[in-house]
């Protein structure tokens, strides 16, 4: 039963290769981004502030997961007041029985984050740190955002990325890094598909199997 951690900053292409390697090894996958993004979700309608912890954990407690489905979880915005929400310990402590629980399964999992490999499943067999340079992050982002009708410049998405990779390795509890058993993927000069190739051939050689 295959455990495989995904983690790296926003936009790296850590998303896609993990749905990738949740269909190669036939494994449930868990978009533990998501979950931070439905608290945050929840509290800018309840207008909860984003910098009221005991609030916030007791919205993460209560996770709502029908806004899993909202059209407005992917918004920009949501993004970034999920970055600001996760900085709560409250918030992380009150996400992480789901999140393990969603790990030890028997069959196995793929879970994709910050922390999956640190902090969340510690014990996964394979480890994935999956990174690409801020320009090629903000490129990819912003053609997405325009894809789906958004107004935005290149700019801005790259003002946002910088500050959210500042914000997600910068804050105290389980800041993102690298778990130091984690292989390093670069998908700076990737496409999909081979990102996804490699992704396979370092996970299968982790998990002891052919790709
Ligand atoms: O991956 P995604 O951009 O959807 O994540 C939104 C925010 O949730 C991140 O910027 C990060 O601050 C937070 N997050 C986290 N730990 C995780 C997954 C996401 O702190 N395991």
């Amino acid at each position: 039963m295959p455990l495989i951690a995904v983690d790296g900053p926003a936009a790296s292409g850590k998303g896609t290769i993990a749905r990738a390697l949740g269909r190669h090894f036939g494994v449930p996958h868990l978009d533990t981004g998501a979950l931070y993004r439905v608290v945050a979700l929840s509290a800018l309608r309840s207008d909860i502030p984003l910098e009221d912890g005991a609030r916030l954990g007791d919205a993460a407690a209560a996770l709502d997961l029908s806004l899993l489905e909202d059209p407005e979880l992917r918004a920009a915005g949501t993004g970034e007041a999920a970055s600001r929400v996760s900085a709560h310990p409250q918030v992380r402590h009150a996400l992480l029985a789901f999140q393990q629980g969603f790990a030890g399964q028997p069959g196995g999992a793929v879970l994709d984050g910050r922390d999956i490999g640190t902090v969340i499943a510690p014990q996964a067999g394979a480890k994935l740190f999956v990174t690409a340079r801020p320009e090629i992050r903000a490129r990819r982002r912003f053609l997405e955002l325009v894809a789906a009708g958004r107004d935005v410049t290149e700019d801005r998405v790259l003002a946002d990325i910088i500050a959210r990779d500042a914000r997600d390795t910068g804050r105290a509890d389980a800041p993102l890094r690298q778990a130091d058993d984690a292989d390093l993927l670069d998908t700076s000069d990737l496409d999909i598909a081979a990102a996804v190739r490699r992704a396979i051939e370092l996970v299968s050689a982790r998990l002891d199997r052919k790709p």
